[in-house]
């Protein structure tokens, strides 16, 4: 079957500033959250590759915009590194150096016509402000981050015109502190919250000062709803679904896009005594700010059931005492990643988000295939031979077009990532780009197969998908 790209539909790539730059002329003081994590526990990181030389974006992005001019790419979505952007984070004084190498990486990409778009905080929360004010726990850090959005939309807003405040706000914190998986290793809930209300307040603020600079273009911030499906249509089932729905999409989307919290949310939150306090005067931003339009990341389904098991009294409150996670027989697997395979998602979140959210302007912010072991796959050239990325990717864009026929409001797809480049935990471990990264001393670069086929859907604004597709 033969697809047509919609017109001005977006084909895109995404990545971030911590997982491509490297530490070439980092300071001492410029260590993100994640810098710090890989510093504490290297161990955790796959075959010890982490942040630290990356994919040497700060010294090798030429390269990269290179190919992306090759493949005709028009639209670039990374991240300003917080940590590295200034030398005094309190102070607010901007690192020149790094704010160079930003302005350098914008101008390339224009020029080679690619459309930048910034997000401000893509995890690379500054570790001295973890230290002094524990992170997002701190309403101070709040009003620091708003510091940093009015200088870089004043230093960059002439040029970059689509703008996120985070990407993923959720991420750290559950896996911080509501699942305690990863450093400093503490469980509480009532911090998962206050790290979820202050970003969000954060993100509102960020709204108002790009309004209030009237620079011509548009603020959003990329959130990674899961869509939720029940096991059964039984009600307990359903109801596990919704609990889910309300304590990892709900939480952000309603706050961002209506302006206000969700009541049944608090009135859980509260029966639990971990509700947060909350100040009129930021609520009332929070009001007065929803964004312009959303980024979305989307990977996998979330499949849900009730709870086999009462919960056990003495462990604190977390969502999960309304569900299980439910293991579909028979669902296709990245193996890789671990991640389901469900192309379905992109059409099932459009429709969600055109049904609950007004039908908010939006577009895929990331969604992509990551494989281990791609070596394998090179042919005597050395080129990937990765079919079963184009695979991926030719499913979900059926579906997410087949959306936009029927009216959702999704104007473009960006695929992670452009090159392969650093995962948390992960490293380099499974590989996402259209352009493989050796991991020799040059992070000598190479275009994929997957390259050249995004080339063509760039250039014909067509693609063929088979009706059913098996993932090998
Ligand atoms: C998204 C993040 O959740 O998924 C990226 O925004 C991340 O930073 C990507 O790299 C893929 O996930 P992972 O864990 O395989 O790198």
């Amino acid at each position: 079957m033969k697809i047509t790209i919609p017109e001005n539909f977006i084909i895109g790539a995404a990545s971030s500033a911590w997982q491509t730059e490297g530490w070439v002329g980092k300071k001492e003081n410029q260590d993100s959250y994640l810098d710090r994590w890989y510093k504490n526990e290297k161990f955790v990181w796959h075959n010890g590759y982490g942040p630290a030389v990356a994919t040497n974006f700060m010294e090798k992005y030429q390269d990269d915009v290179d190919l992306m001019k090759e493949i005709k790419l028009t639209h670039y979505r990374t991240s300003i590194n917080w940590a590295r952007f200034f030398t005094d984070h309190e102070q607010l004084i901007v690192d020149e150096d790094y704010a160079q190498h930003i302005s350098d990486v914008i101008d390339a990409l224009l020029a080679a016509g690619v459309e930048p778009m910034l997000c401000l905080e893509h995890y690379e929360v500054p570790a001295v402000l973890s230290d002094k004010y524990d992170g997002w726990s701190s309403r101070k850090v709040v009003d620091l981050y708003a510091g940093y959005a009015k200088i870089a939309f004043e230093r960059f807003g002439d040029r970059v015109k689509q703008w996120f405040t985070f990407n993923e706000p959720i991420v750290p914190q559950t896996r911080i502190y509501l699942d305690a998986m990863r450093w400093p290793h503490e469980q509480n809930t009532q911090k998962w919250l206050l790290w979820n209300y202050h970003k969000v307040l954060a993100s509102a603020k960020a709204v108002e000062i790009y309004h209030e600079l009237n620079q011509g273009g548009r603020i959003g911030c990329v959130l990674n709803p899961e869509m939720v499906y029940a096991r059964s249509s039984s009600e307990a089932d359903q109801k596990a679904a919704a609990m889910y729905d309300l304590f990892f999409n709900q939480i952000f989307f309603t706050p961002m896009i209506k302006g206000i919290y969700p009541q049944e949310l608090i009135d859980i939150c509260q029966a639990h005594g971990v509700w947060i306090e909350t100040a009129a005067e930021d609520l009332a931003t929070i009001k007065e700010n929803t964004l312009d339009f959303l980024g979305v990341n989307q990977y996998y389904p979330k499949r849900v059931r009730s709870p086999k098991y009462a919960p056990n009294a003495e462990t604190p409150f977390h969502p999960e005492i309304f569900y299980d996670t439910f293991d579909l027989p028979g669902k296709q697997m990245n193996n890789s990643r671990g991640w389901e395979i469900y192309p379905q998602v992109m059409y099932d979140m459009a429709l969600y988000l055109k049904n609950n959210y007004g039908n908010i302007p939006w577009l895929i912010t990331e969604n992509g295939m990551g494989r281990e072991n791609e070596e394998q796959y090179q042919d005597e050239t050395g080129m990937v031979q990765d079919s079963y990325r184009i695979d991926f990717i030719r499913q979900h864009l059926r579906y997410l077009i087949k959306a936009v026929e029927e009216g959702a409001n999704c104007e473009g797809y960006m695929l992670w990532a452009f090159t392969d480049c650093v995962s948390p935990m992960n490293a380099f471990k499974n590989r996402y780009g259209l352009v493989r990264i050796e991991l020799n001393e040059e992070r000598t670069r190479s275009m994929k197969k997957s390259g050249l086929w995004y080339k063509s859907i760039i250039e014909t604004r067509q693609f063929e998908v088979a009706d059913e597709q098996e993932y090998k």
